[in-house]
């Protein structure tokens, strides 16, 4: 479904419930650019994990942020925009435990967020995209034509996330995802600076029970309502 109007689509929601397969969908069913913005929180984590920056110093961050370059290249191969941090493809170092474990920390940094929501605005100028993460639809692109707000039960989350994970590492434990996941959601939805809830005009999407066929359906009906508004 290649539509005439281009819209801006949001996709907001908790952790690890699909927000970035959906987004991956949909952005080949429409033609749509896909940005993972929690790869940018993620990237930029990285950067000061590596880098041994100090988070709790605001002066260090704004140093630290002057030599980071964000960008994202679509690779072919896996058909989604890659994350580059300085230019080094960190699209897979950035999904390891390690730093789901202090993401949610550096993503409420203030500068931080200015630092990423700078970018993430620039990206939407043209239309055509889709974005998924916390304050997409709230702070990011408030006057969005569609905003999706993602949700599913702990339990499928938590299995979800762990065999993910489990793929790459065979030593985690559910126990670790689901610890992981309880914080990053009580941090992401309680942080002063945009915090994780649904836009008022969100719609909601609760994909406990759908599959991924069925949900790409349902949104691609929101979008085409949208389209022709
Ligand atoms: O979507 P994700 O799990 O890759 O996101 C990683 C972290 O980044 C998540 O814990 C919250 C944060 N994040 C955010 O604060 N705002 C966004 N727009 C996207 C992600």
């Amino acid at each position: 479904m290649k539509a005439k109007k281009k819209i801006i689509i949001t996709i907001d929601g908790w952790s690890s419930c699909g927000k970035s397969t959906l987004a991956k969908q949909l952005g080949q069913a429409l033609g749509y650019l896909y940005i993972d913005s929690g790869a940018m929180y993620r990237a930029i984590t990285l950067y000061f994990l590596r880098n041994h920056i100090d988070w709790t110093d605001i002066s260090e961050v704004k140093a630290a942020l002057k030599n980071i370059t964000l960008k994202f290249a679509y690779n072919e191969s896996s058909e989604k925009s890659e994350i580059y941090l300085n230019d080094e493809n960190v699209e897979y170092v950035i999904r390891d435990l390690v730093i789901a474990e202090k993401v949610s920390d550096v993503a409420a940094i203030k500068e931080v967020r200015e630092f990423a929501v700078a970018q993430q605005q620039k990206m939407g100028k043209d239309k055509g995209i889709i974005m998924d993460g916390r304050d997409i639809g709230t702070v990011v692109f408030p006057k969005a034509e569609l905003k999706i707000f993602m949700t599913a039960d702990n339990a499928i989350r938590v299995e979800r996330r762990f065999k993910e994970l489990y793929e790459k590492n065979p030593n985690i434990t559910i126990e670790e995802v689901k610890n992981n996941l309880e914080m990053r959601d009580y941090i992401d939805s309680h942080r002063e600076v945009s915090p994780l809830k649904k836009a008022e005009d969100a719609v909601i999407l609760d994909n406990t029970r759908l599959t991924e066929e069925e949900q790409l359906q349902k949104a691609l009906n929101w979008v085409k309502e949208k389209c022709s508004e």
